[in-house]
């Protein structure tokens, strides 16, 4: 906030915060720069920003933005990326860990006093070293997950994306494959690839009927790639052993989703990248983002 101040007048407003929806709407009007994260900008929010140059995301995915109605009209995107890699692949691995081990349904256990003799096999985990881990989406945070896997788990690494990507650190230690036999060959599924067209509905019945059975799907990229009903169908029939969720079709979850109480599903609040030192880098850069934009230099981390 201080360094946006220094250079220009700043108007603070959340528009999913109903006392600040109108402060938010009356300033789109002289905007000529926005900053934040999450929320939809569409043509129905550019019409009302005709001095728009610049929106900087504080975010990698940039899902939320109508890029064509963006281009058209010249205004600048930027995002988030490599600041927050290592940070969201410690989440996913978290989520990873929590689900074979059963972190969370353990710890409960032990919290809800129902530890009174040594855990049996109904409470066992599963092995996660030595297991197959799958990447569906190999770009800097998939490849953050493959490195933890592979270097750290003595995990073989599958992955799929859709170019030829070179990771020379895992050069030996990460094999590209089909998008059909890293289904089939996963103990692991995470994905990290981003919300488009193409990936929208991509894990449906078909394909998490395609994975192993008993494999576990990790989603840290968006919860509309899932879909959601068939991953609940898959869970209730036992082909897939669990699922650890950072997002989800609409977010927050609402509290009537089934998602929320099934056993099989361990569910952050998309949290990958929320810790303190990564959300700060965040703003940091979409701060240098939004200042580089408006003073007409090439943003350090330009969508478009
Ligand atoms: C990102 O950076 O895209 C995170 O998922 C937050 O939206």
């Amino acid at each position: 906030m201080d360094r946006l101040r220094a250079v220009h007048e700043v108007t603070v407003a959340n528009p999913r915060v109903p006392e600040q929806r109108a402060a938010f709407f009356a300033a789109l009007s002289t905007v000529h720069g926005l900053i934040g994260a999450s929320y939809p900008i569409d043509p129905s929010v550019l019409a009302l920003a005709p001095c728009l140059e610049v929106v900087s995301s504080v975010s990698v995915g940039v899902d939320n933005y109508d890029r064509p109605a963006l281009r058209q009209r010249g205004i600048v995107l930027t995002h988030t990326p490599g600041v927050l890699t290592e940070t969201t692949a410690d989440t996913l691995f978290a989520l990873l860990m929590a689900c074979s081990r059963r972190v969370v349904e353990l710890a409960n256990h032990v919290r809800d006093g129902h530890w009174n003799a040594a855990i049996d096999e109904t409470l066992f985990g599963w092995d996660v070293h030595g297991k197959t881990l799958g990447i569906l989406g190999f770009g800097r945070i998939g490849q953050a997950v493959a490195r933890r896997g592979a270097l750290g788990f003595g995990m073989p690494v599958v992955y799929h994306h859709p170019r030829v990507v070179s990771c020379p650190e895992l050069a030996d230690k990460a094999l590209a494959v089909s998008q059909a036999e890293l289904l089939s060959r996963a103990d692991f599924l995470v994905l990290t690839l981003p919300l488009t067209v193409e990936t929208r509905g991509l894990m449906n019945a078909e394909r998490l009927a395609a994975m192993k059975s008993g494999a576990i799907l990790i989603n840290g990229s968006r919860g509309a790639v899932v879909d959601e009903a068939a991953l609940l169908a898959s869970l209730d029939r036992g082909h897939l052993r669990a699922a650890g969720l950072d997002v989800f079709a609409v977010e927050p979850l609402p509290l009537d989703s089934p998602l929320r109480r099934h056993p099989g599903v361990t569910a952050f609040p998309h949290i990958g990248s929320a810790t303190h030192e990564t959300r700060h880098a965040m703003a940091e850069l979409a701060t240098s983002n939004l200042l580089q934009a408006l003073a007409g230099e090439r943003p350090i981390s330009a969508v478009d």
